[in-house]
């Protein structure tokens, strides 16, 4: 893996599966833009990076429970950096994160649906013009194996709230995201593509959802990888990979009048269609 001169952002690489991969881009050569809500977190990845002899990522804070602080994450990378060869959507919140009962992020939707989906949404959008620049350049949305088609009567979860469907739905829009954009981004040579890293990696989303982790961070963090930078997915779009394979997503994620109603309301709830 040769990342010399290219500039990558991952969201949620405080922690986890994230963390993993901001490692091995900066030690594959990447300017490395991190992200998370730790200042302490963030800091002790970038000396782990700098003692390995690396260059020091870049640390940019914000809190996607608020489409505002998405949206100023965006701007400030606009702002500082001429080119993003790869925007990785991978900061998320699991299906018992803060408990069992129902939440709301900042601007008063499901919080699942807003961290692990709709933040990803708008970066993406707003980040466009620059991987248009860069190209080409690649999306990689992390969602997951766990998906429950969205009702859209209720896409916020007022009724039967659980938090394992609350994350399967939120990581099915990522899918049904990845699907619908790819279409949009066909002749810019930005790419999109979604997976399910790993099932149960060892990181803190799976502990404290009581589960026993089944397996490693470099098992899921390597598929990450392989849609970021493998010469074999280059060009190829709108696709779900089960780690390193390519894969099927659930039905919804290929039903065009169901991805056509999350792209108006994604585009409604934040404010992209004003
Ligand atoms: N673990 C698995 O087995 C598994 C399986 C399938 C898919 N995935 C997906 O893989 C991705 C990474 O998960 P992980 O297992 O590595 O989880 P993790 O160890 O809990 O790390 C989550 C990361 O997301 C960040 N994050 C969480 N809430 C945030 C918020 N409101 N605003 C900004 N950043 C936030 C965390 O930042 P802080 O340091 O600020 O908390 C952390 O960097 C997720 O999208 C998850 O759905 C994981």
């Amino acid at each position: 893996m040769k990342m010399d001169g290219k500039t990558v952002l991952v969201t949620g690489s405080t922690d986890g599966v994230g963390r993993y991969v901001a490692a091995k881009l900066a030690a594959a050569g990447a300017r490395v833009l991190i992200h998370g809500r730790d200042r302490e977190r963030a800091r002790t990845l970038a000396d782990e990076i700098k003692r390995q002899g690396h260059s020091e990522p870049i640390f940019y804070q914000a809190d996607l429970s608020s489409l505002a602080a998405a949206r100023q994450l965006a701007e400030t990378v606009l702002a500082e950096h001429k080119r993003l060869d790869v925007f990785i959507s991978n900061a998320g919140i699991g299906s018992r994160t803060l408990g069992t009962e129902r939440r709301t992020s900042a601007d008063r939707h499901e919080l699942r649906f807003a961290v692990n989906y709709l933040s990803g949404f708008l970066l993406a959008h707003l980040l466009l013009s620059l991987l248009k620049a860069s190209a080409p350049s690649r999306i990689v949305n992390v969602a997951s194996l766990g998906q429950h088609p969205l009702d859209f009567d209720d896409v916020m979860l007022t009724k039967g709230y659980t938090g394992a469907r609350a994350y399967a739905q939120s990581k099915l829009a990522q899918i049904m995201f990845t699907v619908d954009l790819a279409r949009e981004l066909e002749g810019w040579g930005v790419t999109v593509n979604a997976l399910h890293p790993a099932t149960y990696m060892n990181t803190t989303m799976v502990r404290e959802g009581g589960i026993t982790p089944i397996s490693t961070v470099e098992q899921g963090g390597d598929a990450i990888l392989h849609l970021a930078t493998g010469d074999d997915v280059a060009g190829k779009s709108g696709l779900f990979f089960n780690g390193m394979q390519q894969s099927q997503a659930n039905p919804q994620a290929y039903d065009e009048a169901a991805r056509k109603r999350l792209r108006a309301l994604s585009l409604e709830l934040t404010g992209l269609s004003a």
